[in-house]
């Protein structure tokens, strides 16, 4: 079987500048694509994983943009579609969490995340549907385990989460064979933030007996950008067994 080469390969990572995107946006360069990040209110956060990206080798390029702006989106993919001469894979990143008694979720509050977590993604994959329907190439999302499991106290963001696990494995029967539509739902990742006492809790309740790490759902991500093309629509929990 031949090993593909990702050299030359282009991913744009969305809120590529930190967190699990910037994880996501240095794996891709050390395996050998190109990379471009949008980013909204993070740009120093952008220069240092743009710097990063620079030290892989990767041709490296970001973008700010708030997603929820759809003509901002197109521009933004635009740019960097150009500026990387294509698109292989598009990581639908960027997403925003909320804590919120369900009966106090004010209309703008539901409309922030769903704008952000379920429209957003549609709107960048629309805007890079030619390029990656020109490339073969492929989207993989970011869910949640919360978009699985109803968390009480978070009701805007899991069906956020649950409508985009639905987008992924519509928009993988609408643009099959050209491109493949993969999700991933992480369940508790720690990041290196600073300790909180929920993470124990969490860990002890979780099978596998820890937390996530962003290095996890980095090897789920790579599996969906690099494995068989011909897996498609499918939705990967990263969470160590919690959701069971
Ligand atoms: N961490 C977890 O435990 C966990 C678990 C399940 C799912 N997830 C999902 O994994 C993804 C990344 O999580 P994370 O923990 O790394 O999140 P995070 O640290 O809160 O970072 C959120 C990212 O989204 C970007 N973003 C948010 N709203 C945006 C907007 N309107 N326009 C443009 N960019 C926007 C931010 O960019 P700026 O900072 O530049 O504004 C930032 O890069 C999210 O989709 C999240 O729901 C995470």
């Amino acid at each position: 079987m031949a090993l593909e080469s990702f050299a030359g390969k282009r991913a744009l990572v969305t809120g590529g500048a930190r967190g699990l995107g910037r994880t996501f946006a240095v794996a891709l360069a050390y395996a050998g694509y190109s990379v471009g990040i949008t980013y909204r209110s993070s740009p120093e956060d952008a220069d240092r994983t743009l710097a990063e990206l620079a030290d892989a080798g990767a041709v490296n390029v970001g973008v700010r943009c708030d997603l929820r702006d759809p003509e901002a989106v197109s521009a933004a993919v635009e740019e960097i579609a150009t500026d990387l001469g294509g698109l292989d894979l598009l990581v639908n990143n960027a997403g925003m969490f909320e804590t919120s008694a369900l009966e106090e979720i004010t209309t703008e509050q539901w409309d922030a995340v769903f704008e952000t977590n379920t429209r957003a993604p549609f709107l960048v994959a629309k805007a890079a549907y030619p390029y990656l329907k020109a490339s073969h190439g492929r989207i993989v999302n970011i869910g949640s385990l919360g978009g699985i499991h109803p968390w009480a106290t978070h009701a805007h963001y899991c069906t956020s989460k649950a409508a985009l696990h639905m987008l992924s494995q519509t928009m993988a029967k609408a643009w099959a064979p050209e491109i493949s539509v993969n999700c991933i739902a992480p369940g508790m990742i720690v990041k290196g933030d600073a300790p909180d006492p929920a993470y124990q809790r969490f860990a002890d309740k979780t099978p596998m007996q820890r937390n996530g790490t962003a290095e996890d759902v980095v090897e789920a991500l790579l599996f969906f950008a690099t494995g068989p093309h011909f897996i498609t629509g499918q939705l990967l929990a990263v969470d160590g067994g919690l959701g069971l």
